[in-house]
């Protein structure tokens, strides 16, 4: 016999999403937060969205400057992946923390991060405040990069980080204590 599924109430919990490094920079600081709540709103124009909480520090350079960009780690930056979501760019240097190299965007000022073999540059469109816990940038795509070793395949063959609160990131160890 099957058993009856359970119901959860409303709640995001058991929702799967990509996880990216978004970069940001404003007034001569950057820094680089990781970031699960984001997707793709429209393609044509190319819009995508993330979600901030405000007390992150990454969020006052975002608001500030209106550009972000959007990084898609592979699961070998793991490590990497999980320190930009848990130590603030108030307090330390993620780029040298990471070892990631910044490099110049060409529509935004924000810059990417090269070890990432897919950077997204994007730039504020619409800015939503009053939704709860989190603000909601959505962001048009001036210009993406992909790595050379991917562009003649015209796939993306990268295994690309997942999450959900009740799973951590897929496939691997990592249990979240804190709400993101
Ligand atoms: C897998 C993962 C996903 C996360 N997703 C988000 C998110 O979507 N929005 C958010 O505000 N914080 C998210 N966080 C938490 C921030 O990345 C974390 O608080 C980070 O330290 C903030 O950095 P900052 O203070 O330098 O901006 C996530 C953390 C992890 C580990």
């Amino acid at each position: 016999m099957t058993l009856e599924k359970e119901f959860q109430g409303p709640t995001v919990a058991w929702f799967p999403a990509p996880v990216v490094l978004v970069s940001c920079a404003y007034d001569n600081v950057t820094n680089i937060i990781t970031i699960a709540w984001t997707g793709v709103v429209c393609s044509k124009p190319p819009l995508i969205s993330i979600s901030i909480r405000p007390s992150r520090f990454s969020y006052e350079l975002i608001i500030n400057s209106g550009e972000f960009v959007i990084n898609i780690p592979t699961s070998e930056q793991l490590k990497e992946t999980e320190l930009c979501g848990r130590k603030s760019g108030e307090d330390i240097n993620k780029w040298t923390t990471c070892n990631f190299t910044a490099v110049e965007a060409t529509k935004v000022s924000v810059p990417l991060i090269k070890e990432c073999p897919v950077n997204i540059e994007c730039k504020v469109v619409k800015t939503l405040t009053n939704m709860g816990t989190h603000a909601i940038f959505i962001g048009e795509v001036q210009e993406v990069h992909i790595d050379p070793l991917i562009a003649p395949k015209s796939v993306l063959d990268i295994v690309p980080l997942c999450y959900s609160p009740k799973s951590g990131i897929f496939g691997k160890s990592l249990a979240l204590s804190e709400e993101i």
